[in-house]
């Protein structure tokens, strides 16, 4: 069995899992909520998909629809936190991360690779959130120009494994990732 008090084993574990939810729709890391603070101060959490994690970056990238509210949230408050519930490894993930929303010829290459079923998602009309006079009055064409890549700068990872004895661990890149246990 692995040393329980090996910190970079773990960290490695959190990677894994992340790599894992980016490349598989039925790992549990594929479906993160996503937490950001409005332009009010109000706190807002949405399913995304994770489209990419690359620890040699400390990154990971999520696409939307730049008419979407939290693309406002991120441009006013450029700061969100990932949470990812990994059953089978009972491991909570908190990731805070700095957003940067990502448009135009350079994220040409991740648009590219949306299916073209999928590309609908870009594109709403009327923009996402605005009320409608029926349930279904809107449509929904692929809009190249609203296609955004929030990719997102990992500074900090709080870890909960929840084993015989719990585990919590924060992960920082200002201590260049070597974590901290804490109490969980
Ligand atoms: C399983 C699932 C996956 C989703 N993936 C995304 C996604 O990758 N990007 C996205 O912008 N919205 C995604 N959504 C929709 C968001 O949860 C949300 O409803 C929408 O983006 C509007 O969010 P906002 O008003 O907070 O901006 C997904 C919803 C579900 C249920």
């Amino acid at each position: 069995m692995s040393d329980p008090n090996d910190l970079s084993a773990l960290l490695s574990e959190v990677w894994q899992h992340l790599g894992r939810g980016a490349a598989d729709g039925r790992h549990p890391a594929r479906y993160p909520t996503l937490a950001t603070v409005s332009p009010a101060g109000m706190p807002e959490a949405r399913t995304v998909a994770l489209r990419a994690a690359r620890r040699s970056q400390n990154r990971l990238e999520a696409h939307t629809d730049i008419s979407t509210p939290k693309v406002a949230s991120l441009a006013h408050h450029p700061w969100a936190q990932f949470h990812i519930w990994i059953p089978r490894a009972d491991l909570q993930l908190r990731i805070t991360t700095r957003v940067e929303i990502v448009t135009g010829t350079e994220v040409q290459a991740q648009w590219d690779a949306v299916p073209a079923a999928s590309r609908v998602s870009y594109g709403t009309a009327p923009v996402p959130g605005t009320p409608i006079d029926h349930v279904y009055a809107y449509d929904k064409p692929p809009v190249r120009d609203r296609f955004a890549v929030l990719s997102c700068d990992v500074h900090e990872m709080d870890v909960v494994h929840l084993g015989a004895q719990h585990r919590r661990a924060l992960f920082r890149a200002e201590d260049d990732w070597t974590g901290q246990w804490v109490a969980p």
